[in-house]
């Protein structure tokens, strides 16, 4: 199960990836925004973020105009490791390296051809584990202090 939440910014893409996702035949749960009027992208971050730390979901995907605002916001959810990507590299690397739990993407900054290959990079790669765990329960740490 997928989370999706977007504000205005990244309304038009969250709608791209809600029918891949249905063609990918993969579950989700769209936490708004419901329109292309103006909202605050915090309070959206968080509900769908939420929807990953209490267990109902296994990752989030979150757009906003840049991608940048809504990271920010998901980044300061205990537990929520997210990566604002625009390219391939970036969605790939994110997972296998930093186990990266929500995909932040920039509905005013890529075009949803590539934003669908990000969405399907990350949901497809596996964390590598290894060496990157400690890196990972580093920041973990910080989240503590
Ligand atoms: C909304 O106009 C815009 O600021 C927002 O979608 C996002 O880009 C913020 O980072």
């Amino acid at each position: 199960m997928i989370a999706l939440g977007a504000d205005h910014g990244g309304f038009e893409l969250k709608e791209a990836i809600k029918k891949h996702l249905d063609e990918r035949k993969i579950e989700y749960i769209d936490c708004g925004t419901y329109s292309e009027e103006s909202v605050d992208y915090a309070p959206i971050a968080l509900k769908t973020c939420q929807k990953v730390t209490s267990g109902e979901c296994e990752k989030a995907i979150l757009c906003c105009g840049t991608g940048i605002g809504i990271s920010m916001a998901a980044n300061k959810v205990k537990g929520i490791r997210a990566a604002c990507c625009s390219n391939y590299f970036g969605a790939k690397y994110t997972r296998l390296h930093n186990d990266a739990n929500a995909l932040c993407l920039g509905g005013r900054v890529i075009g949803i051809g590539l934003a669908l290959e990000l969405v399907d990079v990350f949901l497809d790669t596996e964390f590598e584990g290894g060496r990157h765990q400690r890196r990972i329960d580093q920041i973990a740490e910080i989240e503590n202090m």
